[in-house]
């Protein structure tokens, strides 16, 4: 009996981790340098926090959460996203007391049993911010600002940001009586799920994949043409400050996003060569979450992109990083069982200076050299039974093959040596 990964799951490999390290550790660097300061929440919540922050109506809730009973017969679910859990947590943790707006970022992994494809799997890694506390329109230009900069800082260009404003709840509601009305007279053309929505969550007719529902979505009134005039003046002011720092972007009316507790501000940033799936992330204002979860009325502004894409796209860039892991400068090499142990020693003492692994497989040396050669490693000791009698360990260039014997005593001043010469000889 064999076990496989669950379908919509991957394993990183250490080749590819080091590439997930690479961008996390970018991501990290541009995130704090804004302000941002990481905060770790768990990876299950209370389902109830889900369905009342991402809606009951939306397909995560409905149709994309694991959600289990524990043993006390409580529901849970494991997160499908982070906004809800950081407006959880900065709720439960009183992070609002302190005057001015809190800047939040998370990366780590979310669930949903969405259909797997190029880009869309049940496990996934997300890099979010939140910035809660302020209703400027600044807040929302520095939050797609950070996404794009932290974007560009890995090495993406041709970016797209695509911005629409969804409006208040009243906007809102005003917009879809008008919009169920006008899809009521098209129900016809439309895929039965999208009949279905008509009563419950209209504007996700604007989402379908289905032709004719696009060409239905064509004719149907956007919702920007309905907003009140603050959310107007709102929306206008996003859009003069992502001018004013040259962010490439373009209005997009059909951009309502698939989660329920945006206000005004709804974005995206896509990169085009990644085709269907070119969504690298979004986000959006959610002015009615934190009141939603049960705290005070707080504005909030935030967005999170996905880590499978970002890395599928940098695999289309021609990018300076690194492709594999060269961690392990140095390997010791013991020949019999008598000089296992002095390997560990020996290793120690090395790896205050260099990424030092023993070989233990208790292979013969010419096995052992084989792998070391391969591993792209920069020297490698060599500890023999006869050599280490006589106190000696032998010490090899890699990159040239050579090797000489020296003292064991001398053995970690001939490593470092060979280190700090440059590469390609002495
Ligand atoms: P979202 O659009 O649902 O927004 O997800 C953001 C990004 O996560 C997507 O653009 C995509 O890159 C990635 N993603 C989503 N689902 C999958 C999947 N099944 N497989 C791979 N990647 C996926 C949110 O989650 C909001 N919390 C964003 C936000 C933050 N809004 C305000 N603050």
């Amino acid at each position: 009996m064999r076990f496989k990964r669950q379908r919509g799951t991957q394993d990183v490999l250490p080749e590819q981790a080091v590439r997930w390290q690479w961008v996390e550790r970018r991501m990290r660097s541009t995130l704090q340098s804004y302000g941002y300061g990481e905060i770790r929440t768990p990876l299950f919540e209370e389902t109830q926090l889900f369905v009342r922050s991402v809606g009951s109506a939306t397909d995560i809730v409905q149709k994309e959460m694991y959600t289990f009973e524990d043993r006390k017969g409580r529901s849970l679910t494991l997160r499908p996203e982070g906004t809800a859990a950081v407006v959880r947590a900065y709720l439960e943790n009183h992070l609002g007391r302190e005057a001015g707006a809190r800047r939040l970022y998370y990366y780590g992994p979310m669930y949903r049993y969405d259909r797997p494809q190029a880009g869309r799997y049940r496990e996934f890694f997300q890099v979010g911010a939140e910035a809660i506390g302020s209703p400027e329109p600044a807040q929302d230009v520095e939050i797609i600002d950070l996404m794009m900069t932290m974007l560009r800082d890995l090495g993406l260009d041709e970016l797209q940001v695509e911005v629409n404003s969804v409006g208040h709840p009243e906007c809102r509601r005003a917009y879809e009586s008008v919009l169920t009305a006008a899809l009521e007279r098209e129900q016809s053309e439309l895929c039965a799920t999208c009949q279905g929505r008509i009563p419950s969550n209209p504007l996700r007719v604007f989402d379908c994949k289905n032709e004719r529902c696009m060409a239905v979505a064509a004719r149907l009134p956007v919702l920007r043409g309905h907003l009140c005039a603050d959310c107007e003046r709102h929306h206008a002011s996003v859009l003069r400050g992502l001018g004013q720092l040259r962010i490439p972007h373009r209005e997009n009316p059909y951009i309502v996003r698939g989660l329920d507790y945006y206000t005004r501000t709804a974005f995206e940033v896509h990169y085009p060569q990644l085709g269907a799936q070119s969504a690298l992330g979004g986000g959006g204002r959610y002015d009615g979450l934190v009141e939603a979860c049960g705290g005070p009325a707080t504005p909030g502004v935030g967005f999170s992109a996905g880590i499978e894409r970002v890395l599928y796209a940098l695999e289309q860039t021609q990018t300076e990083r690194p492709a594999r892991d060269t961690t392990a400068a140095v390997w010791v090499l013991p020949l019999g069982d008598a000089t296992r142990v002095d390997a560990l020693q020996l290793a120690r003492e090395l790896r205050t200076h260099a990424h030092t692994t023993v070989d233990l497989s208790g292979r013969s040396l010419k096995a052992q050299l084989r792998g070391v050669d391969r591993s792209g490693a920069r020297v490698a000791v060599i500890l023999g039974d006869d050599e280490l009698a006589s106190g000696e360990v032998m010490v090899r260039d890699l990159r040239v093959g050579e090797q000489q014997r020296v003292p064991r005593r001398d053995a970690v001043d001939a490593v470092t040596a060979l280190l700090s010469t440059p590469e390609g000889g002495a």
